[in-house]
Parts: C-alpha cells; sequence; structure tokens
C-alpha cells in the first residue's frame, strides 16, 4: 500500500495552480507499507452557495472514507458493472459519461470540496441515480476499500502533471500504483488515462506498458472513446495549444 502526505504549500502543479485548493474529508492514518505519492494540495477553496447546498442535500450519494473495504452493491443498491474514477475535479465529465452509462456504477474520487459540490449539483440536476462520491486521497480509497479484482474500469482524466522534473514522483501514474490498479481490475476491466502534457502521456505509456497484469489495447497511445467528454482541464490544456492523449489498457 502507498501512503499520502500533505505537501508543502508552494508544491503546486503548474496546471492546478489557478484551480481551488483542495480539501479532504478525512485523513484517518491506514497501514502505509509504500513511499508516498504526494499528488495534490491541501488548502481551502472557493465553495459557492450552490455547492454547499448540493453537498448538504447530496449526502445520499456521499460515501463516508473508510479502512476498510466497501459493499459496493449496497452502496448502489445493485450490482453493476463498477468504474472507478480518480481526481474528478469539477466532474463534468463524471456527469456525462454517467449519463451515458446509465447501467454502470460509477465511484468518483476527488479530494477537492468545490469539486465535490459541483458534481453533487450536476447530479441532482440531471437525476443521475448512478454516481456515487468520495472525498478523501484515491490513493488510501483505493489501497483500503476498493476490493481486488472487483472493477469494470478505471479513469484517470488529466491528473495533475507535475511538470518538474523533482516533482515527478508526484505524479498518480506511477508503478507502484499502476501495479495496484491493476490488482483492482476484473479480468478484461480498462484503465484510461488521459491527459493533455505530451511528456506525461508518454510516461503513463511507459507505465502502464511496464506493468506485467496488463495489456494495452492499442498500438501506443488509443484513439480517444467517444464516452469521455471534454473536461475542464482539458479545454484548459487545448487552450494553450497543447494536445490530448488518451491510454487505454485492460487486465489479461
Ligand atoms: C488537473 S485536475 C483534473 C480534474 C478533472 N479530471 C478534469 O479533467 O478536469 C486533477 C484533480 O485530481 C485531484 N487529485 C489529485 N490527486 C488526488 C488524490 N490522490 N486523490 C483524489 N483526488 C486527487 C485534484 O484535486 C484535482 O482536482
Amino acid at each position: 500500500m502507498i501512503k499520502i502526505q500533505t505537501p508543502p504549500a508552494d508544491a503546486v502543479p503548474a496546471q492546478s495552480q489557478k484551480s481551488a485548493p483542495n480539501t479532504p474529508s478525512n485523513d484517518a492514518p491506514t497501514n502505509r507499507p509504500h513511499p508516498p505519492i504526494r499528488s495534490y494540495v491541501l488548502r481551502q477553496g472557493r465553495l459557492s452557495p450552490a455547492q454547499a447546498r448540493a453537498i448538504d442535500e447530496g449526502q445520499s450519494l456521499v460515501i463516508p472514507y473508510a479502512a476498510s473495504l466497501l459493499d459496493v452493491d449496497g452502496a448502489f443498491g445493485r450490482h453493476a458493472p463498477t468504474i472507478v474514477e480518480i481526481g474528478f475535479g469539477m466532474g463534468h465529465a463524471t456527469a456525462d459519461i454517467a449519463a451515458l452509462r446509465t447501467d454502470e456504477n460509477f465511484i468518483g474520487i476527488e479530494v477537492h470540496t468545490p469539486g465535490v459540490g459541483s458534481l453533487l449539483k450536476m447530479l441532482a440536476e440531471r437525476s443521475l441515480k448512478n454516481v456515487r462520491v468520495i472525498q478523501h486521497d484515491a490513493v488510501e480509497v483505493m489501497t483500503n476499500m476498493i476490493a481486488d479484482a472487483s472493477l469494470a474500469g478505471v479513469h484517470v482524466y488529466f491528473p495533475d502533471p507535475w511538470p518538474k522534473k523533482r516533482h515527478h514522483k508526484r505524479r498518480l501514474i506511477q508503478p507502484a500504483f499502476a501495479t495496484l490498479l491493476a490488482q483492482k481490475l476484473q479480468p478484461g476491466g480498462y484503465i484510461h488515462c488521459a491527459t493533455d502534457w505530451q511528456e506525461y502521456a508518454e510516461h503513463m505509456l511507459d507505465v502502464l506498458n511496464q506493468e506485467s497484469l496488463l495489456v494495452n489495447t492499442a498500438t501506443g497511445f488509443a484513439p480517444r472513446p467517444a464516452y469521455r467528454t471534454e473536461s475542464n482541464f482539458e479545454r484548459r490544456g487545448l487552450k494553450l495549444g497543447h494536445g490530448v492523449w488518451d491510454v487505454v489498457f485492460r487486465r489479461a
């Protein structure tokens, strides 16, 4: 398992500098034999009144963090293929994908309180019942709450690129976490990452190629799957003239 530590306040990833700060709900210690991934920064963010109201009214869709396995069927009230999205940001892609794929369960993990409010607001507005939200560090959630070989998929869209070389160890997609994600997939389950940062895209491809449980679905980068709609960070990257790269692997 991998542990998370709070990074220093000045260590904000370049693409996240304008985003509102992150506020995890719970930092209960768990078993942490692996080195940490300090993938996010903890700072207060502005919560709009509408987001605050959505959090108050959307508690039935929020799963509190616990260092024990989650009863996924109980949480959704049904048995269905389950996809975890790590770092959903403001949740636009999450809500769009859940609306498109109503026969599947989606668990969104995010530490950023305004993002949680934003997603819960969209879920209420669109009457979406197939999404649950966990506001906590994704590495701890994946380690402690998600059973091995239980997921149909994992989405990681536009994770903080941590572009400076000395910060690369803060990237979410790195070998130990890739192994953990692969172990959580059912045979045939997929991991779909996207980024607008070319060097991180190549790094993702290398890391996932080296994970023996996973097989690339494409030769190199994958064509963008039709279900992945444009997210806030993608739009920001495109405005800056960045390209976008998708990577899709399956558990053999
Ligand atoms: C660059 S943003 C991308 C957000 C969204 N996926 C998008 O495409 O707009 C990365 C997000 O990942 C979240 N994040 C980073 N590390 C995380 C972790 N360990 N657990 C949960 N969320 C994390 C951050 O709070 C941030 O909202």
